[in-house]
């Protein structure tokens, strides 16, 4: 009763919004970054709709954002043009540079991305109804990631500072850039994810074109002069439109040397397959996951439950690594049920920047169709919504629904919802679950529930030969960001962290020569007087 009643008062008419908080002024996008200028564009383009209607005088409305150009092949080829010239065949300017420089323009990027923060967590909220609180902690936990960035290679630049002497040869070993590379992030973390490969990017040298998630895209509007201002021309290039117009052809050009790519496998494999050398191109790429949850009969149930909500329903659970199948066993399924049910009763339903909110409005369109769907799909073969009101909607807010028993007839147990829905599976068996793990398409994360040392260890050993992260007792997460993130089969390829994007958008190369007494004053000299950024032992402090 209490969900019905929170989802049918849940948008707001605008004299409820608070004025912090206030739909943005339209934002008409007309512009676009390549080659150090912000060119204007006469059109067309993509209109903007936020998830989160408003009650106008003649009734709920969709609101409009604004909207942001829909570039052609030219102008995306214009940007590719803009960024091979900055690289320079490893030539530019920007790749030349000391570490030093190139880590001074990121601060000073990120020194003025801070003075946008406010305008930015507005259009997180507005753009794809993200909670302030997770907003707010997209913004900042970017800027970090970027500070500990410019922390990390400093660390490297400094180990690498040293001649090494190795069977009478001299070497010094550092990691150079591989050229240009094409980012694209997901519309669930549009700031986060995308700067999460664009930063260490550009920080080992790159030169980058990125292209903002189809959804989450005016929110990097107010950043583009701060591109502008910090580097060198054509080092960060942006474009905007559909993928088959803009990405096809840099990737059909051969000229893109990494793919920076978070989103579908269908996807992925379709841009790799684009590339005219597929050995050339390095991918980095985080996709799909079903991460299921095992509990297990002794599982402490008040801490699985509180995990489980935190892992299946944060930003609705539109999250990569969320829960998104949980497996109980049966001893413990109807308790589980119960107080997870009531857990869900108190999560509060409303607009981003409501006190305490949980549920929020959908971002992707008719997405509450497709999950209405699952529903309707799972009800036919045997499972039932178990929660009051689950499953219920208006507009692009779903209140969470938990289905029960889901079984492998059902497209909830294979399908990636990337929603509210919550698919509980009974075991009796802890092969049932084991083997969904090792049938499974994906291989991200798994959560497991238990107190029993000896299960927990059992368990452990064959899964981390599947995953890439077993959570005991805690929900599956990315975080901490220093920590490896990756994943098996079609779930990723590559390892992020803050120091593993170091190493993958760049590549190991030596400067290397006999010790003999010719070499050694010629190495002497170049590093006395420093004459090179490359072969050099400063040390940046
Ligand atoms: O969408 C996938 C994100 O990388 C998940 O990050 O676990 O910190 O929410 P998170």
């Amino acid at each position: 009763m209490e969900n019905r009643h929170r989802l049918d008062s849940v948008f707001p008419g605008k004299k409820r919004i608070p004025e912090d908080f206030a739909p943005p002024p339209f934002i008409d996008q007309c512009e676009y970054l390549a080659g150090g200028v912000i060119h204007s564009w006469p059109g067309p383009f993509q209109e903007v709709v936020s998830p989160l209607w408003v009650e106008e005088e003649a009734g709920l409305q969709p609101f409009c954002l604004g909207r942001y150009p829909l570039l052609t092949e030219r102008e995306s080829l214009a940007a590719l043009e803009a960024a091979c010239l900055a690289y320079g065949q490893g030539r530019g300017r920007w790749p030349t540079l000391s570490v030093e420089e190139r880590i001074g323009h990121v601060e000073g990027f990120v020194a003025r991305m801070k003075e946008r923060r406010q305008e930015v967590v507005r259009l997180l909220m507005w753009e794809i109804g993200k909670g302030l609180e997770d907003s707010r902690k997209e913004f900042d936990r970017t800027v970090q990631y970027i500070q500990e960035t410019a922390t990390a290679l400093k660390d490297l630049d400094r180990v690498s500072s040293r001649i090494v002497m190795e069977q009478g040869v001299m070497g010094q070993i550092r990691r150079a850039p591989l050229g240009v590379v094409l980012c694209m992030g997901p519309f669930n973390y549009p700031l986060n994810e995308t700067f999460t490969t664009l930063i260490p990017a550009l920080i080992m040298g790159n030169a980058v074109i990125f292209k903002p998630p189809k959804l989450g895209v005016l929110l990097h509007r107010p950043l583009l002069e701060a591109f502008r201002d910090s580097f060198p021309p054509g080092v960060v290039n942006t474009v905007y439109g559909d993928g088959p117009q803009v990405i096809a052809p840099l990737m059909e050009s051969g000229k893109v040397d990494v793919l920076a790519f978070i989103g579908s496998s269908r996807v992925a494999d379709i841009l790799k397959k684009q590339h005219p050398k597929p050995h050339r191109l390095r991918s980095i790429l985080g996709l799909e996951a079903k991460n299921p949850a095992i509990l297990l009969p002794d599982a402490d149930l008040d801490e699985a439950v509180r995990e489980c909500l935190l892992g299946a329903l944060s930003y609705n659970g539109q999250r990569c690594t969320a829960l998104k199948i949980v497996f109980v066993h049966a001893r413990i399924a109807e308790p589980f049920l119960e107080r997870f049910c009531a857990g869900i009763d108190r999560l509060k339903i409303g607009m981003p920047w409501e006190e305490g909110v949980r549920i929020t409005p959908l971002a992707e369109p008719d997405k509450t169709v497709y999950l209405s769907g699952l529903i309707a799909d799972a009800h036919r073969k045997g499972a039932r919504t178990v929660n009051a009101d689950g499953g219920a909607v208006n507009r692009t807010v779903m209140v969470p629904a938990v289905l029960y028993p889901v079984a492998p007839a059902m497209r909830l147990y294979q399908e990636e919802q990337f929603g509210p829905l919550v698919p509980v599976v009974p075991f009796h068996d802890i092969e049932e679950p084991m083997r969904y793990v090792m049938e499974s398409p994906y291989g991200q994360q798994v959560s497991v529930f238990g107190t029993d040392p000896q299960q927990i260890a059992d368990l452990i050993d064959p899964l981390v030969n599947q995953v890439c992260r077993v959570n005991l007792n805690s929900q599956c997460q990315r975080g901490p960001d220093t920590f490896p993130f990756t994943g098996r089969k079609d779930s990723a390829e590559g390892t992020l962290s803050v120091s593993d994007a170091l190493r993958v958008f760049s590549i190991r190369t030596l400067v290397a020569a006999k010790d003999t007494d010719l070499n050694r004053g010629l190495l002497n000299r170049i590093l006395r007087e420093r004459r090179s950024n490359f072969l050099t032992t400063d040390y940046i402090l």
